[in-house]
């Protein structure tokens, strides 16, 4: 069976990541590690975007060659995926070997096919963006460093594929997701045609770039060379079974700043190569602060490295999760990361596994109970949650809501059925309580897993279950548990 496959952007290397980045390389690592939970395989890309001439401007302004500047910055992004605990698969930087070879295969192949011709063009570039933009975008005033250009480029024929997008984005054989971005794509393909793309820029004016193999005066507009980074990494045209083996991917996972160059420049680049598109492009919301957006050209960033260092790894990759409604934006501010935590995990599920804990080692000498009844509560809720369905439909934001509100149901079961005082007249009903909380909390951690890996893994360990799974019941009674320790101090502001 194919893997299931998943990437994000590759970041332009021009500045440090900030919680942006990290939020959608954090949702990326999510899904792969769900998806494996659930027993696919997964492979799951990440990496760097290191031409064109925001990359190039940070490298002037620092005196130094562009590569230099790269191999300056691509330890950043490698160094804070590492701290946040991300396993991605592959990483890719587009100065590699391995990504300029197939790119220059790809324009080979484009220009054989008489899809790429030879023109002169006139139109408002805007760095920030990368990208031609359209009289009509420009007036909306939402681009910045806009410039003039007049020359002579390369141009791919997008507007050829124009109907043949429309359909698979309505038939959904190039889902785009949430509905409200599909929209407006298609509204934007359905109300104006499309333009061909600009693919190739002067070496006159801009020399880093992969040259264009049919013209050595000319680098690859850096658009066209990124998004081939999903199939360079699978070694398209190298290895037949191995790319076979990934693509289509699964998901590409972005911001919706990047949703035209995705939903619009990468299926038809496709379709002229004539592979099959992408299951989905999932464009997610913005971080801001103070309801602006949060950017690197605006400066007014978060530094995750900071925050993983004041509160580490694994709340800051809960709250990014739990935090932002999948789809929309959401406001970032430490305020909120605090009263986050603080409810959810110190509150919620760190005080609730010292508190069961503690019930066990004084009435049951550290041995999970008996269970008296096969079925309570608790285990009926569990049931109700589609772990599978979720995870398949991205739904990770939902997922989480389902869980912290069991988790919340634990802790009503136990006001409820008073095991303390139980303990004291019928230490059988109190075990029988207790087992069913125990096996809910330590449900709820599997389910957590890979959101939070390390203080999940300290909490399993803490009931002696790292190595059960998913099913309800699994925990044994009579299993010894360990010392608790505080899984989630409380942060006092
Ligand atoms: O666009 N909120 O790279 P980039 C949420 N190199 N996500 C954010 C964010 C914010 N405030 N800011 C950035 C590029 N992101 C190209 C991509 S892909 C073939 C080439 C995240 O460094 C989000 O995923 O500008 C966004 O799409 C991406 O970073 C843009 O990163
Ligand atoms: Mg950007």
């Amino acid at each position: 069976m194919k893997d299931f496959y998943i990437t994000t952007p590759i970041y332009y290397v021009n500045d440090k990541p900030h919680i942006g980045h990290a939020y959608t390389t954090v949702l990326a690592d999510v899904i792969h590690r769900y998806n494996k939970l659930i027993g696919n395989n997964s492979f799951f890309l990440t990496g760097l975007d290191e031409h064109g001439l925001k990359v190039q401007q940070s490298a002037d302004l620092k005196n130094i060659s562009p590569q230099e500047h790269c191999d300056k910055m691509a330890p950043e992004f490698i160094k804070l995926w590492d701290k946040l605990g991300i396993q991605f698969t592959d990483f890719i930087r587009t100065t590699e070997s391995r990504h300029i070879e197939v790119v220059q295969h790809i324009l080979t192949k484009v220009n054989e096919s008489g899809d790429i011709y030879f023109d002169e063009y006139e139109g408002l570039y805007s760095v920030s963006e990368e990208r031609f933009i359209t009289e009509k975008e420009f007036e909306s005033g939402n681009f910045r460093e806009v410039k003039k250009i007049k020359e002579k480029n390369y141009f791919f024929k997008m507007s050829k594929y124009q109907q043949k997008l429309i359909q698979a984005i309505k038939s959904d054989e190039l889902k785009i997701l949430p509905q409200t971005r599909k929209n407006e794509v298609l509204g934007f393909l359905e109300n104006q045609e499309l333009n061909d793309l600009c693919i190739s820029r002067p070496k006159s004016r801009l020399n880093w770039g992969i040259e264009i193999p049919f013209d050595k005066d000319y680098v690859t507009y850096v658009w066209f060379d990124a998004l081939i980074n999903y199939i360079s990494s699978i070694k398209f045209s190298k290895e037949e079974d191995f790319f076979y083996h990934r693509w289509p991917a699964d998901i590409h996972l972005i911001g919706k700043d990047i949703l035209t160059t995705h939903a619009v420049y990468w299926p038809t680049m496709l379709m002229s190569l004539g592979l099959p598109l992408p299951g989905s492009i999932f464009a997610h919301g913005w971080w801001l602060t103070d309801q602006e957006k949060m950017s690197k050209s605006l400066g007014n960033v978060i530094n995750p490295l900071s925050l993983i260092d004041k509160y580490g790894p694994d709340s800051v990759r809960y709250f990014l999760m739990r935090e932002m409604v999948l789809g929309q934006d959401a406001n970032f501010s430490e305020e909120l990361f605090i009263k986050r935590y603080n409810a959810d995990l110190a509150n919620d599920l760190g005080n609730l596994v010292s508190r069961v804990t503690k019930l066990i080692s004084k009435f049951y000498d550290s041995k999970i109970p008996k269970f008296v009844n096969q079925d309570s509560i608790l285990k009926e809720k569990y049931s109700n949650i589609l772990l599978e369905n979720r995870i398949k439909n991205f739904e990770i934001h939902t997922l989480l809501k389902e869980v912290t509100d069991f988790i919340q149901s634990i802790n009503i079961f136990l006001e409820e059925n008073v095991p303390w005082k139980q303990a004291k007249s019928d230490l059988e009903l109190a075990g029988d309580t207790l087992y069913h909380s125990i096996e809910a909390i330590r449900v709820s951690t599997k389910i957590l897993e890979p959101v939070m890996p390390r203080k999940c893994m300290e909490i399993l360990q803490i009931l002696s279950s790292e190595d059960l799974g998913l099913d309800w019941g699994s925990l044994q009674p009579e299993t010894l548990i360990r010392e608790q320790v505080v899984v989630f101090p409380r942060i006092v502001d």
